[in-house]
């Protein structure tokens, strides 16, 4: 009897193996401490996998208990030296499981010691892919991971980037779809690319077949590498599409194109087709509470609670259960129904047991008509207060207004190259200081302040009384994270604490009265702009319109001043990427003198005066602003030092 159980339960457990509990996973790893010290280091591999619920059963219980979902065969090293490696296990903890789709995920993660300046392969093999795919029934999976751990040209030593997706994604057949998979990279300033897995090993990083059965898993896919954005269409109802990619990390163009990453990730998932028939065709959509893509700081020692908000379109439409894919030990509160069509869940996590470094979190809803919503994620930047995380740096473009303003100026603002967002945390102050005693006359905190509106690519502080003082001179300084990334993830931007970064002086009218008119008119000048400047922000320059008056030297100017282009980075690079034209340009410039001689015509004609020459002023200032900052920031002109520190400054990106 007990032979007979044991032999029946064997071959249920044989079938099971190599009938359909594969859906999907991906492995990554990164140096404990990024700088080298001696021969070797401590890298942690983090594996995270999705199977069949009815074969890796997993609920709320096991979740907490931190119960395991078994695996297959353990991870094995293959195609280099493989010192230090020994096999890791394949069980998981379980973190995420959906009924309606049938899915359990886990995570597990391992630290390894391994020589530096040594490549290998460590890969996941099993079988079998499930039938019901459109290429791949009943195949076997690989899930391979080339690991290098060469020291990097900056002197550090490589994070691999990370892929975020839920295991399952759903899409309506015979509709076009484009679907982006996010890319991050602890290593802010590495050009991230995503390519189709491929199974011939002797022309890929891995040197190992890297996607078993299911390479070219989606039929007609096209896939945009720059970016991961993956455009196809399902044509087939109740199948699914098995997704194989690798996300690779490259130092840089050179590197890009010489095709030398620093580590190839995969990333495998699975997309769903189904026929969008019935009464509600609109699918639920995740409306709140932070924007997809959003990168929020987390101090290993806080307490996250996240608010997932659902909205609802068709009349009995309800949410029935989430698909995610979270860090070891969040929990997910049940269903909440805020109201007939606002649903949501609520996420706690304590971070205390967490090692530092990102952790994505993605879900998406799934309602009684088995429709799916847009997938949401989230990166967490655990310990953004380490000195390990090395902060973005803010402002990549430029101040407004800068020069002289009058007493009631309330609107300042400042524009970042990236779309961002309110902080997420209090303690994140714009100061304004009094530059004669270094007294603070106004401080936000960009946490909360309603005075700070964020508006993406701009933010603006509005004063509702301004506490200017005539002619006094005024700078502003700011914490790390008043702005914080939202397309990309910057856990927080770097503080700006240099006096002479946004500095402005209030208009004294006083002063100005006393000086003789005169009716010279304005000089024009010509501006040649060419990719590199050695041009600061010339104070003497003003956005705001008001002439300036006096304690500034009033220097002859020059015929020609030299500035660089803004060079609009796109959200997916780090920097300007091409070298701006060489232009030349007729501007009308205005220098100290055309203000004073200005501001002692009437009101009238100074204002329609001011306001022909601020466009070109302000043109010039942004220029001259750029033109600091891209000396500072460029990755063509930042040395090492500096480049580690721009590391962490996107991380992710659509
Ligand atoms: C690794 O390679 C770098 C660059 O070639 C070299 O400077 C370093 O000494 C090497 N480290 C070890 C432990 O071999
Ligand atoms: C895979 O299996 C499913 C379900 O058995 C079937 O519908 C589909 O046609 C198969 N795909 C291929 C390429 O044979
Ligand atoms: C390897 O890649 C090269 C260039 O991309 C290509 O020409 C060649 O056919 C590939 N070899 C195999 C075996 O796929
Ligand atoms: C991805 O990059 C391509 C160009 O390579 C661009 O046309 C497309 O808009 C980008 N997609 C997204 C979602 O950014
Ligand atoms: C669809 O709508 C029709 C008419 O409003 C109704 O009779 C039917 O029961 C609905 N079907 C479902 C599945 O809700
Ligand atoms: C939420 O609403 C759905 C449908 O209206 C219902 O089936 C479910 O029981 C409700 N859940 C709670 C907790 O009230
Ligand atoms: C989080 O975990 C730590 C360590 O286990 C514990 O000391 C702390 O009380 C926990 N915090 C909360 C809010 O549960
Ligand atoms: C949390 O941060 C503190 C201070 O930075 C550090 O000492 C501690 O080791 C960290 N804990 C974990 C689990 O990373
Ligand atoms: C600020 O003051 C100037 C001059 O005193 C005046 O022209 C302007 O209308 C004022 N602006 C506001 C918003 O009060
Ligand atoms: C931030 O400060 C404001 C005002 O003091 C307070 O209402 C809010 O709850 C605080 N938020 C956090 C996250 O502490
Ligand atoms: C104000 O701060 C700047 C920079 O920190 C310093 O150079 C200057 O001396 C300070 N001025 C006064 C009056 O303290």
């Amino acid at each position: 009897m007990y032979i007979v159980y044991f032999l029946s339960s064997w071959i249920l457990q044989l079938c099971f193996i190599h009938s359909t509990h594969f859906r999907g996973g991906t492995i990554t790893w990164r140096p404990l401490n990024a700088t080298p010290v001696g021969g070797s280091a401590s890298f942690l591999v983090r594996e995270r996998y999705s199977w069949n619920r009815n074969t890796y059963y997993c609920d709320d219980t096991t979740i907490a208990n931190k119960g395991l979902i078994s695996g297959g065969n353990d991870v094995a090293c293959t195609a280099g030296p493989c010192t230090g490696w020994s096999n890791m296990l394949t069980s998981t903890y379980c973190t995420d499981f959906s009924d309606r789709l049938t899915v359990s995920s886990g995570e597990r993660t391992q630290v390894y010691t391994f020589p530096l300046n040594i490549s290998f392969t460590i890969y996941f093999y099993d079988g079998n892919w499930f039938n019901g795919l459109e290429v791949g029934n009943s195949t076997t999976w690989y899930v391979s991971n080339r690991v290098i751990t060469n020291v990097r040209p900056d002197g550090y030593l490589n994070t691999s980037p990370i892929g975020v997706t839920i295991p399952i994604i759903y899409k309506p057949i015979n509709i076009p779809q484009v679907h982006v998979v996010q890319m991050a990279d602890f290593d802010g300033t590495d050009i991230l690319r995503c390519r189709w897995s491929t199974r011939i090993s002797a022309n890929n990083t891995c040197h190992y077949n890297e996607c078993g059965g299911i390479c070219s898993g989606v039929p007609g896919a096209v896939l945009l590498e720059n970016n991961c954005t993956i455009v196809f269409t399902l044509t087939h109802a109740k199948l699914y599409a098995g997704v194989a990619l690798q996300i690779e990390d490259f130092f840089n163009k050179a590197a890009l194109t010489a095709n030398t990453p620093m580590s190839s990730v995969p990333l495998q998932f699975l997309f769903y087709g189904y026929s969008v028939t019935g009464n509600c065709t609109k699918p639920p959509q995740i409306i709140g509470n932070r924007p997809n893509r959003a990168c929020i700081g987390t101090s290993n020692s806080t307490f996250v609670t996240e608010t997932i908000v659902v909205e609802t379109y068709c009349p009995g439409q309800y949410v029935a259960d989430f698909v995610s894919s979270s860090p070891i030990g969040m929990r997910k509160s049940a269903i909440i129904n805020a109201s007939s069509t606002i649903f949501q869940m609520i996420l706690t996590w304590n971070v205390s047991n967490t090692l530092h470094g990102p952790e994505p979190l993605c879900a998406a809803a799934v309602d009684n008509f088995q429709l799916q919503s847009n997938q949401w994620c989230v990166t967490f930047v655990v310990g953004y207060d380490s000195p390990d995380v090395i902060r973005p740096t803010l402002v990549q473009g430029s101040a407004s207004p800068v020069g002289t303003v009058f007493q009631n100026q309330s609107v300042f603002s400042f524009q970042t190259t990236k779309f961002v967002g309110r902080p997420s945390r209090n303690g994140t102050n714009i100061y304004f200081k009094d530059a004669a005693n270094n007294v603070t006359v106004a401080q936000f905190d960009c946490g909360w302040a309603p005075e700070v509106t964020f508006t993406g690519y701009t933010t603006v502080i509005r004063f509702t009384t301004t506490p200017w003082q005539a002619g006094h001179f005024y700078y502003i300084t700011m914490d790390g994270g008043v702005v914080s990334g939202t397309e990309f993830c910057g856990p927080e931007s770097a503080p700006i604490r240099d006096p002479t970064y946004w500095v402005f002086n209030i208009w004294d009218p006083a002063v100005s009265s006393t000086t003789t008119t005169t009716t010279t008119p304005f000089t024009t000048a010509t501006v040649t702009t060419k990719p590199t400047s050695t041009t600061s922000i010339n104070t003497l320059l003003t956005t705001s319109g008001i002439v300036v008056t006096t304690t500034t030297p009033i220097t002859t100017p020059p015929t020609t001043s030299t500035t660089t282009p803004p060079t609009t980075a796109a959200p997916t690079t780090a920097g300007p990427t091409t070298p701006g034209v060489t232009t030349e340009s007729t501007v009308a410039v205005m220098y100290p003198k055309d203000f004073k001689d200005a501001c002692k015509s009437s009101v009238a004609t100074m204002t329609a005066v001011i306001l022909a020459a601020l466009a070109p002023i302000h043109t010039i200032v942004m220029y001259a602003t750029l033109t600091k900052l891209e000396k500072m920031f460029s990755p063509s002109r930042v040395n090492a030092g500096t480049r580690h520190k721009l590391r962490t400054k996107r991380i992710m990106r659509s």
